[in-house]
């Protein structure tokens, strides 16, 4: 079998890639560019079609063998179907990518939405990343990466919860990153600030973003990621973000930060 090994990742992991919430988006973004690379591929997502459709295309395009592995992360269970995955396939790389948010005012986000928001975003994460690292380390290879934001730098108002289970991932990746650091199994936590996916055009935010909110493609994103996993443990991927990071998470006091965030989110919903 042909592979291109553009980033050199399946060589370095082996085994199949996992990628969450691949359906779309910027897990869509990670599957293409772990295909390109040569890997085989695990593709979790409740989005049955669209799966199942990616799948087919990678599998033609790359001559890997792809799974659509359909299910929804956020129901009990996972720790059983995550066993069993792990039976039946080695995971190299592990993509920690689906997650969801709901922007409104923390109250107005009704307690289950709250709930769902946490069990996709934390608890998922950490079912997957404790089930499938060990196997990793036992090996002594692997490669672990989890989707965190930009605004879990800081916290955010109208995405409050989000931004807390965002700040969540970024913490456990860079704990993890120093745990494991020399024991062939990498980790990293990838900060994106806006990309343009569904959910951010179907909330209109791309319209109105004011000069110092950069938009970015799902494939930076996922690219920048691929590229920095083994080198650092947290990674904002492009220039304008990290230059807009450095300014409101590591310069300007805390709470000045969060009063431009509240105008700029307001400035995007019209309010
Ligand atoms: N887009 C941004 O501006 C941005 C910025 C920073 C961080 N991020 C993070 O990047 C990651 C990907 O976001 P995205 O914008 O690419 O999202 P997206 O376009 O909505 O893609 C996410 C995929 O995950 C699926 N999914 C959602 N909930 C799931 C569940 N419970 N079980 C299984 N699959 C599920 C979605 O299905 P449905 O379509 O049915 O929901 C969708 O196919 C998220 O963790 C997000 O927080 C995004």
């Amino acid at each position: 079998m042909e592979h291109s090994e553009k980033l050199g990742l399946r060589a370095r992991y082996g085994g199949y890639a996992l990628v969450t919430g691949a359906a779309r988006g910027i897990g869509r973004a990670f599957a293409s560019q772990l295909a390109e690379d040569g890997f085989d591929l695990l593709l979790v997502d409740r989005e049955g079609e669209e799966t199942i459709a990616l799948a087919e295309e990678l599998s033609a395009a790359h001559q890997i063998d792809v799974r659509s592995l359909i299910c929804n992360l956020a129901e009990p269970g996972l720790e059983n179907k995550a066993r069993k995955w792990l039976d039946e396939f080695e995971i190299g790389l592990l993509v920690n990518n689906a997650g969801v948010s709901v922007l409104d005012s923390f109250f107005d986000i009704s307690l289950d939405a709250h709930l769902r928001t946490l069990d996709l975003n934390c608890r998922a994460t950490l079912v997957l990343t404790h089930i499938v690292g060990k196997a990793m380390a036992a090996r002594g290879r692997g490669g672990i990466v989890i989707v965190s934001s930009a605004s879990g730098l800081s916290g955010s108002p109208y995405v409050c919860n989000y931004a807390a289970t965002k700040g969540y991932g970024l913490n456990l990746a860079c704990g993890l990153w120093s745990e494991l650091r020399g024991s062939g199994v990498d980790v990293i936590a990838v900060c994106p600030g806006m990309t343009d996916t569904k959910p951010v055009r179907d909330q209109s935010l791309g319209k109105e973003l004011p000069f110092y909110v950069p938009i970015n493609g799902p494939d930076v994103v996922a690219l920048g990621a691929l590229c920095a996993l083994g080198k650092r443990p947290a990674l904002i991927p492009t220039v304008a973000d990290r230059m807009s990071a450095g300014l409101l998470s590591k310069i300007f006091p805390r709470g000045w930060t969060l009063s431009i965030m509240k105008r700029s989110i307001e400035k995007m919903r019209g309010g």
